[in-house]
């Protein structure tokens, strides 16, 4: 069995170690307030060999079990972040934060899980889907896996089966936007949309019109606006609108479900509002940075940071139900990264932190304001995620029999984010200053504390990869509306006096 300063050595430097991770297998969290996205109760959660054991008032157990008083504090499941891009080659540089240094931050913050982004080799799906093992190796916490779709042939959708029956990813990625790189046109969004309903996978869209972006981008170095303020000038909402509603056109057109990553416009979400408001099947994930950010911070992303209208506009779409859950899209650059796009802002990496942040921020954001209640805040943070991604309840859930990835929020307590204090690796932090009510006082991932007292404790190898399968609940009775769809074609047209 490995020792803490194994551990210590085995990581990047930073990480404070405390007592082996393997010491205690039990542990008994007494007394808090247990909230699942359904309910809440004051009860005690027991935790053996990291599963949740039990979950009812009063549980008596023997001294060989680790105790932790939760009294007066919120017992709920760990953060999911669905969009987060650790170790990612992007923009002729890689993200900062790899599997270790990205998850250690996630955990102190409250996150224990994550699904990160395969990006493809050369548009091959099985070389990507290697590399993202090895980057994986260091983990700390559990993840899962999306992959992007970059381009479009026979080996890529045969490669699309691979991915999907025998390696555990349900979900695939189309960049209508990053022309030139990552981007599809929509025939490929066609065939992908169409292969990811015969497969029961999630499409998901990056949505900003690519093109446009392009001739936006033209249009401010023309002008002379070469700095990062041409960024967000250059793809205003509007692009971001217009794809929107295209994706979700066409998938309504082959009718399967679909997911827009980072809504960060009420363009974007109107268009999500009135899908959904005729019944299709669209899901809406804003990111931390989208909700409490405004682009005064000049911070480069797309899509960009909006004008804080925006931001308040997405806060009241996650309260009424137009938006579902909330991610960060973590995709960290240090200032020297930054600065490759010092004289043109086209070369600035695109990408902010939130990894860390995100728990924090939504609960001062969302509950401490008083928009949300607690049960809606596990939902839009944990439950949902693990719902469209096929992994409940063995994620997202306070449950008997559930994985023991649990926080104990303190709601008296408070949080402060610096980038001095942060564990990303990042020099700096968009969200650098901010402070707020609620703090995760400690983590608990599969079983193990792995923060308290501001410690973190986390060895790199520990996290497992957790295999989504396909066929979520947004694919029940897609079939039926096939099916009664091609009825209707087939039934005698009946023609009425006026055209006959
Ligand atoms: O600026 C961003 N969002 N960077 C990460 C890549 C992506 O589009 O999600
Ligand atoms: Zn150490
Ligand atoms: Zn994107
Ligand atoms: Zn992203």
């Amino acid at each position: 069995e490995l020792v803490a300063t194994e551990f210590c050595e085995a990581g990047v430097g930073y990480t404070q170690c405390g007592a082996s991770p393997y010491s205690s297998s039990k542990i008994l969290i007494k007394g808090g307030t247990v909230v699942n996205a359904h309910h809440q109760e004051i009860a005690d959660v027991y935790v053996e060999d990291g599963i949740i054991a039990a979950v009812k008032p009063n549980i008596k157990v023997g001294d060989e079990v680790t105790v932790l008083d939760a009294t007066g504090k919120f017992v709920m499941p760990g953060g999911i972040d669905p969009h987060t891009h650790l170790a990612m080659n992007f923009m002729a540089t890689e993200t900062l934060d790899d599997f270790f240094s990205g998850q250690a931050a996630a955990l102190a913050g409250g996150t224990t899980m994550h699904i990160d982004f395969v990006i493809p080799v050369q548009g091959s799906l099985s070389s990507g889907f290697e590399a993202y093992v090895e980057k994986a190796k260091k983990s700390c916490m559990d993840y899962g896996f999306h992959m992007a779709i970059t381009k479009w042939d026979e080996t890529v959708s045969r490669e699309m089966e691979i991915m999907v029956k025998e390696k555990g990813i349900n979900s695939f990625k189309f960049f209508l936007a990053y022309k030139g790189a990552l981007m599809v046109n929509d025939e490929l969004l066609l065939e992908g949309l169409k292969k990811c309903k015969s497969l029961g996978a999630l499409a998901m869209v990056h949505a900003e019109n690519g093109d446009a972006v392009f001739e936006g981008q033209k249009r401010m170095i023309e002008l002379g606006i070469t700095g990062p303020e041409g960024h967000a000038l250059s793809r205003p909402p509007v692009l971001e609108g217009e794809a929107t509603a295209r994706a979700i056109r066409l998938a309504g057109f082959v009718n399967t479900p679909l997911y827009i990553v980072h809504v960060m416009s009420i363009d974007a979400m109107d268009e999500i509002a009135n899908a959904r408001k005729a019944g299709q099947r669209v899901i809406g994930e804003p990111v931390v940075s989208g909700l409490v950010l405004d682009d005064s911070g000049l911070f480069v992303m797309s899509p960009p940071i909006r004008t804080s209208g925006h931001g308040k506009a997405l806060q009241g779409g996650l309260s009424t139900g137009i938006l579902q859950l909330v991610g960060t899209d973590h995709c960290a650059f240090n200032s020297t990264q930054k600065a490759l796009g010092i004289d043109d802002f086209r070369k600035i990496p695109n990408g902010v932190n939130g990894i860390e942040e995100r728990m924090h921020l939504v609960w001062d954001t969302m509950v401490e304001s008083g928009q949300i209640s607690v049960t809606d805040y596990v939902r839009i943070t944990s439950t949902e995620c693990a719902r469209i991604f096929n992994i409940y309840p063995r994620k997202g859930a306070i449950l008997v029999g559930s994985d023991a990835d649990i926080i104990i929020l303190n709601p008296n307590s408070s949080f402060g984010i610096s980038a001095t204090s942060h564990h990303s690796r990042s020099d700096t932090n968009v969200f650098d200053g901010r402070r707020g009510k609620g703090k995760v006082e400690v983590t608990i991932s599969r079983g193990r504390v792995v923060w308290e007292n501001d410690q973190l404790n986390v060895a790199p190898g520990s996290g497992k990869y957790i295999e989504m399968p396909p066929y979520g609940y947004l694919f029940d009775g897609i079939d039926k509306v096939d099916s009664n769809y091609l009825s209707s074609l087939r039934a005698p047209v009946k023609r009425s006096k006026a055209t006959s």
